[in-house]
């Protein structure tokens, strides 16, 4: 007992521990240690919560990435409505605003101006210290259970200090700084998947993914700006104060929100922003002016689903005219033909745009984008700017319309041919983007050792576009396993190589075939499977062999893995080519199996048991030790965090909070067939 009571307390002492880790790490930015030291202690605590599930909580740490996919979320009801805000384009409408609050009460204002990011809106309720609901705003009235995505974000507390009220509500706006948005974006680019049009989409596609695990992989964050309610302990009576009061608890509060006294101030903090808005990490298209006195707020009130003490004042759109002059196209590293618009330049935030992307032609269709046109563009985040609409009035007749087969028909070959090399040009059923179908096409080629050898695959530095066109004009890399055949005087033949970084090269080539099996996968360039998904196939599959066995049946039972993706993966492996590269690789001696087996050993890791009724095969005891044996854990009441309840005769209450709460139930014999089976 002494021993468990000891391990119980150095748990506690690591969760609080890597609690203040992760508050200085992602809330104050201003890290105390080292991520190797930070990896350490949770190392340890997951060791321990692994081997003593008993103590395994809901706020732990660990718990942040834990959960798995959910069907469907579920509905919550909010206590408050979540309203939305009014608008105000211009300074007149401000001021405007301002007259008319001022009228209703009386006498002097003052505000807080805040950035009004472009997110996704969320509500956190925390019940006795503990984050316990994490909803979308929905309609309003009622939003989707996010709890388990939620807590994949660093800077949200799981837990907050004893002083918080028992039970209360935060809200604030989930957000995918504009890094995340670029890279995400260029990474469905090169898969040949849909962008998000601007970083509010991608943000509230990454919160609302089934599966928690592809959410903590995007870098959300989250601001606080608002206290919905609070129960058993007084709160401040100002907005400014709240927001102080809020960051004490521990969460994250925006540091550019200001105290403004008068409604000159906020014109003027309207104007500074307005010009360094570009400087921001996060897209902010205005700003928000509250009513400090939170008097006054409830005196001035809502008025339909907008509360009158509150206002967005707005940034123009970062948009410009320019023409089209014509629409091209490029190849893909998985043979995807690409159009892309070619712009008359245009300076447009600062920034010149020659290029836009247009991502197949229905999209080029749907909008009605001709070549020839005038059109209206906007930077969305840093990198790809898009073609909201072309500008009608302004056609003179000689506009051309797109058709992709047609702009690549070769008139002496009599069909479409691959702007590239020339091969036929094919289009899957239900697919939107055309390919060409020569895997040797050089294009694709050099894409795919572009991509093999960049920062989320193999990471080989050294080897950027011009090496990597050089090696394969030279005849030296056909492919990507010729990478580690590679010799010293290969090397040294091209052009502007010297000794010193042929060696560097070759040292980057030789450290690249210990990378982890989930960027190998990536780095193979399987069409459909991004980074993500290849994380999640690495952790399914020990080995890449594995993987390469097994059949689409397989794979769809993955929950993040629909036909489209098993279809691709399946028959990647089952070209000749590409058997051959991966066993050259192997030959090289690229690590191609998983690091560590442990899923083997604990199959039913990070699975939460609960058992009702009476067994019939065996004690409740007997049962809990077999499941506890192989990894996973038991408690004796439902919670969320429940992921089985066990029915046995005659169940009691628990059933029905099951059944409430939407857990999934088995009987004994599936309680056993799922044992045997994982034995
Ligand atoms: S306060 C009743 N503050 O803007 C006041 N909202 O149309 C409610 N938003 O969906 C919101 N930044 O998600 C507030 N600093 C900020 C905000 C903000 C972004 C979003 C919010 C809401 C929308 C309002």
């Amino acid at each position: 007992m002494a021993e468990l009571g000891k391990v119980k307390a150095r748990i506690e002492k690591l969760k609080a521990q890597i609690n203040h880790h992760n508050y200085r790490y992602y809330v104050l930015d201003s890290p105390e240690i080292s991520d190797a030291e930070y990896d350490e202690l949770m190392r340890e605590l997951k060791g321990l919560e692994e081997k003593y599930p008993q103590f395994l909580t809901s706020d732990s740490p660990t718990q942040r990435v834990g959960a798995k996919p959910v069907e469907a979320f579920g509905v919550v009801e909010h206590p408050l409505p979540l309203l939305s805000l009014g608008n105000a384009f211009s300074e007149e409408e401000l001021i405007a605003w301002y007259n008319r609050i001022s009228k209703l009460v009386g006498g002097q204002l003052s505000f807080v101006g805040e950035h009004k990011i472009d997110g996704l809106a969320v509500a956190l309720t925390y019940v006795n210290r503990r984050l316990t609901i994490g909803a979308t705003r929905g309609d309003g009235f009622h939003g989707e259970d996010i709890t388990q995505n939620l807590r994949t974000i660093g800077s949200l507390p799981l837990s907050v200090p004893k002083e918080a009220p028992p039970r209360f509500e935060v809200r604030g706006e989930v957000f995918l700084p504009k890094v995340g948005f670029d890279k995400l974006n260029k990474e469905r680019a090169a898969e040949g998947l849909p962008l998000f049009a601007n970083p509010r989409n991608a943000a509230a596609g990454s919160a609302r993914q089934l599966d928690p695990r592809v959410t903590a992989r995007r870098p959300l964050d989250i601001y606080i700006y608002m206290l919905g309610y609070a129960e058993g302990r007084p709160t401040p009576s100002s907005h400014w104060e709240t927001m102080e009061y809020l960051g004490s608890l521990g969460f994250k509060v925006n540091p550019n929100n200001r105290k403004l006294a008068t409604i000159e101030q906020v014109s003027h903090f309207y104007d500074s922003w307005r010009e360094r808005r570009e400087d921001l990490p996060y897209e902010a298209d205005g700003i928000v002016v509250k009513v400090d006195s939170l008097d006054l707020q409830g005196r001035l009130g809502d008025i339909g689903h907008e509360p009158r003490w509150a206002i967005a004042y707005k940034f123009p759109a970062i948009q410009g005219t320019t023409r089209l002059k014509k629409i091209e196209i490029s190849v893909g590293r998985t043979g995807t033909l690409n159009p892309y618009a070619v712009l008359e330049p245009v300076a447009v935030g600062g920034v010149t745009i020659r290029k836009a992307a247009l991502h197949n032609e229905d999209d080029i269709r749907r909008k009605d984008i001709r070549e020839g046109d005038i059109v209206i563009i906007q930077r969305a985040g840093e990198v790809i700017p898009e073609i909201v609409a072309p500008v009608k009035g302004k056609r003179r007749g000689r506009e051309k319309e797109f058709r992709l087969l047609e702009k690549i028909y070769d008139s002496k070959k009599k069909r479409p041919a691959c702007p590239e090399c020339g091969a036929e040009v094919v289009k899957a059923e239900g697919e939107v983007m055309y390919y060409c179908s020569n895997a040797a096409c050089p294009a694709q080629i050099q894409e795919r050792l572009e991509h093999f050898v960049s920062r989320g695959g193999m990471d080989i530095r050294g080897i950027g576009e011009r090496l990597s066109a050089a090696l394969f004009e030279q005849g030296l890399v056909r492919d990507v396993s010729d990478l580690y055949y590679l010799k010293e005087k290969d090397l040294l033949k091209l052009e502007g190589m010297a000794e010193k970084s042929v060696g560097n090269i070759l040292g980057a080539i030789e450290k690249s075939k210990k990378t982890p099996l989930g960027r190998v996968i990536f780095a193979l360039g399987i069409r459909h499977v991004g980074g993500e998904m290849a994380e999640i196939l690495a952790n399914e599959f020990s080995s890449l062999d594995e993987l390469a066995q097994a059949s689409a049946e397989k794979l769809i039972a993955i929950t993040t893995v629909g036909p489209k993706i098993a279809e691709s993966v399946t028959a990647f492996f089952k070209q000749k080519e590409n058997r051959r590269i991966i066993k050259r690789l192997e030959k090289a001696g690229v690590r191609l199996k998983a690091e560590k087996i442990e899923a083997r050993e604990i199959p039913l890791a990070g699975q939460e048991f609960v058992i009702t009724g009476r067994l019939e095969n065996f004690s409740r005891q007997q049962a809990e030790a077999q499941i506890r044996a192989l990894g996973g854990s038991t408690k004796s009441d439902v919670t969320r965090q429940t992921d089985y309840l066990v029915v046995g005769a005659e169940p009691g209450s628990k059933l029905a909070k099951a059944k409430a709460l939407g857990i999934k139930q088995i009987s004994e014999e599936e309680l056993l067939r799922l044992l045997e089976q994982k034995t």
